[in-house]
């Protein structure tokens, strides 16, 4: 049936269902859009299940730089439904997950060991725009952009072929989409990139969707212990299942909540994880830290335009301040081979996936994400 389906389609344009933001800070709304064949090197999806992220949120809320019109979401699962001249990793009917950092092979980053962050990503800044500049979503006659390289609150979209990872076709679709973004960027970002150590003392920032999975990788890690700071005590409890051994919330702190890790440490953490994206998080995460051998990670993506002030002087003890996106993970090498420890049992997801509800419930998932009843919820098509 499916490749019945997918020649029917192939090179046509297709009219379907997707969630444009319209301006700033305006409710999703459903639309009908039509989106172009893929061009060369471009993929066409088919979406299967997608998460709703605190960067999408934020993307919606006009927090970060971006295009509007456009289709937001970038935590994505579907299947290949059409593939561009000269494409070569993935054929029609292949599983795929969307990569919001895509992996060209081709530039500094890319080439150097260490570097994930590709020179044709489309976060900072945000074009909304393929590789070509041009969109391949329209709504009512209007060109509609697309978000970090994937747009994937539509039932089809189409990707550049270095933001999509070919993934074991085995994959349970309603759940991998987190792996895509939640899961390779917050597990990432303490296996991977923190390289948290056995016995090691952690504190993580934001207890949502990304601190839980970095929560899972510090426990995973063998930290021995994990102090989890949320305003909203409703995360609490899930937290502590995942790791978690001491639950802070900054509001019922008499002191600065960097202060109480001090103290509750004596000497800071080793390792200090900021997931929220506020710069005043970033800093009570590095204040935080040991003064010498202490790491601090920023994962939580700010504001555009915010800054973020450090005492200088502070800086010289040899502490470290690291930035890190996706786990600092190679995408399309790496993110795969995520999806393969999960379905052998290398690392569990399923408790970072709350909700589970139809596409066409959008307004009621961000109702929830908003009310933080859900650590993830993932839109089903
Ligand atoms: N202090 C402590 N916790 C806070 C604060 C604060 N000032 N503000 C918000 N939080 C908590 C929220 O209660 C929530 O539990 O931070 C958590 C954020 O989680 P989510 O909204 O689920 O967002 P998530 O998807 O985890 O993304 C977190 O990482 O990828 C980035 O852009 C994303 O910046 C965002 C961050
Ligand atoms: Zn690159």
């Amino acid at each position: 049936m499916e490749r019945k389906f997918i020649t029917d389609t192939s090179g046509k344009t297709i009219t379907c269902r997707a969630a444009i933001a319209w301006k700033t800070g305006s409710t999703l709304a459903i639309e009908e859009v039509q989106v172009d064949p893929p061009k060369a090197r471009e993929v066409r999806i088919k979406m299967i299940s997608t998460g709703i992220c605190g960067t999408d949120d934020h993307a919606v809320k006009g927090l970060l730089s971006v295009n509007f019109p456009f289709i937001p979401g970038h935590e994505g699962a579907g299947i290949v439904e059409s593939i561009g001249e000269g494409v070569s990793s993935v054929k029609p009917g292949d599983k795929v997950l969307t990569l919001a950092i895509p992996q060209c092979r081709e530039c500094s980053s890319c080439l150097h060991p260490k570097g994930n962050f590709c020179e044709k990503q489309d976060v900072l800044p945000s074009s909304g725009l393929m590789l070509d500049k041009t969109s391949r979503f329209t709504c009512k006659g209007k060109k509609i952009y697309h978000s970090f390289r994937a747009s994937t609150f539509t039932e089809y979209t189409v990707v550049p072929e270095i933001a999509v990872a070919k993934i074991d076709a085995a994959a349970p679709m309603d759940k991998v989409s987190i792996i895509s973004c939640e899961v390779s960027t917050g597990y990432g970002a303490a296996v991977n990139s923190a390289k948290v150590t056995r016995g090691s003392t952690c504190v993580v920032f934001g207890l949502g969707g990304v601190g839980s999975a970095i929560v899972m990788g510090c426990k995973a890690s063998g930290a021995s212990r994990i102090i989890g700071v949320d305003i909203n005590e409703e995360k609490f409890p899930r937290a502590r299942a995942l790791g978690v051994t001491d639950c802070l919330n900054p509001r019922n702190l008499k002191k600065p909540v960097q202060q109480v890790v001090m103290e509750m440490t004596r000497v800071g953490v080793d390792f200090a994880f900021e997931a929220i994206g506020l710069s005043d998080t970033m800093i009570a995460a590095w204040d935080s830290c040991h003064r010498s051998y202490g790491v601090c990670l920023i994962v939580g993506v700010a504001s555009s335009n915010s800054q973020l002030s450090l005492n200088a002087p502070d800086i010289i003890s040899g502490r470290t301040l690291k930035g890190v996106c996706l786990g600092d993970y190679k995408t399309r090498d790496c993110i795969p081979q995520l999806v393969t420890d999960y379905l052998q049992n290398k690392i569990n997801i399923d408790p970072l996936i709350t909700h589970q509800l139809p596409f066409d419930q959008l307004h009621k998932a961000f109702e929830l994400y908003h009310a933080g009843k859900t650590i993830r919820c993932i839109l089903l098509f």
